[in-house]
């Protein structure tokens, strides 16, 4: 069982995941960018704010990043047997960088099959919430943040509205595999919502 958690900036994913796998103690767990010691390094480049990074080379970073954990990580566990829930996978790429910065969406679909071996996710939790409140919560929290991880939360709100309305598209486009979650509200109401979706679509939880 694959379960990726998606959002905006601030959207509570993070929090939420981590209060899912406190549940499910056999789960791996894993983020994009990121998740392997290279992929790290992948996505230091990534959210820096002094990257001055091409649009197009930005997505080839994504890219390689996501195999990297795809080969190392989550394909491993999967076959393990394990449940992996995953911080972004590819419906990211699709609403940052598609919906985001408008690159071609067929292209971006066939890159994300080429670096997942076509890997798809059982269920996509999508965390919904106006991209203000969003970004206000990242930018409080990076502010205090050791890492200079700020360049995503620097783009124009314009820029969050296209990647809010990206995603619920990519929602309603796949009803069977996505779950819209309003991630408005305190962490405990928004992860009872979390369970409930869970159990509904999955054996997990019961
Ligand atoms: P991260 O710190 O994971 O942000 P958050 O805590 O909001 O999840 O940073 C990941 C950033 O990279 C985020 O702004 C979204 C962006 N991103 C893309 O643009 N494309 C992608 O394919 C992925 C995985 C992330």
């Amino acid at each position: 069982m694959f379960i990726t958690f998606e959002g905006i900036e601030g959207s509570g994913k993070s929090t939420q995941l981590r209060r899912l796998a406190e549940r499910l103690p056999d789960a791996v767990i894993t983020k994009e960018p990121g998740g392997t010691p290279l992929a790290d390094r992948i996505r230091a480049i990534l959210l820096d704010s002094s990257s001055h990074l091409d649009p197009i080379a930005e997505l080839f970073l994504f890219a390689a990043s996501r195999r990297q954990n795809v080969i190392e990580v989550i394909k491993p566990a999967l076959a393990h047997g394990n449940v992996v829930l995953c911080d972004r996978f590819t419906d990211s790429t699709l609403a940052y960088q598609g919906f985001g910065r408008l690159i071609n969406i067929d292209q971006l679909r066939t890159l994300n099959a080429w670096a997942t071996d076509s890997l798809t996710p059982d269920l996509t939790l999508l965390f919904d919430l106006p991209e203000e409140i969003g970004l206000t919560r990242a930018r409080s929290r990076n502010a205090g943040a050791a890492q200079d991880e700020g360049r995503f939360e620097a783009e124009e709100l314009r820029f969050h509205r296209r990647v809010r309305e990206g995603y619920r598209a990519l929602a309603v486009a796949e009803p069977e595999r996505f779950v819209v979650i309003d991630g408005d509200g305190e962490v405990d109401d928004v992860f009872a919502r979390v369970v409930a979706e869970v159990q509904k679509r999955t054996e997990l939880l019961r």
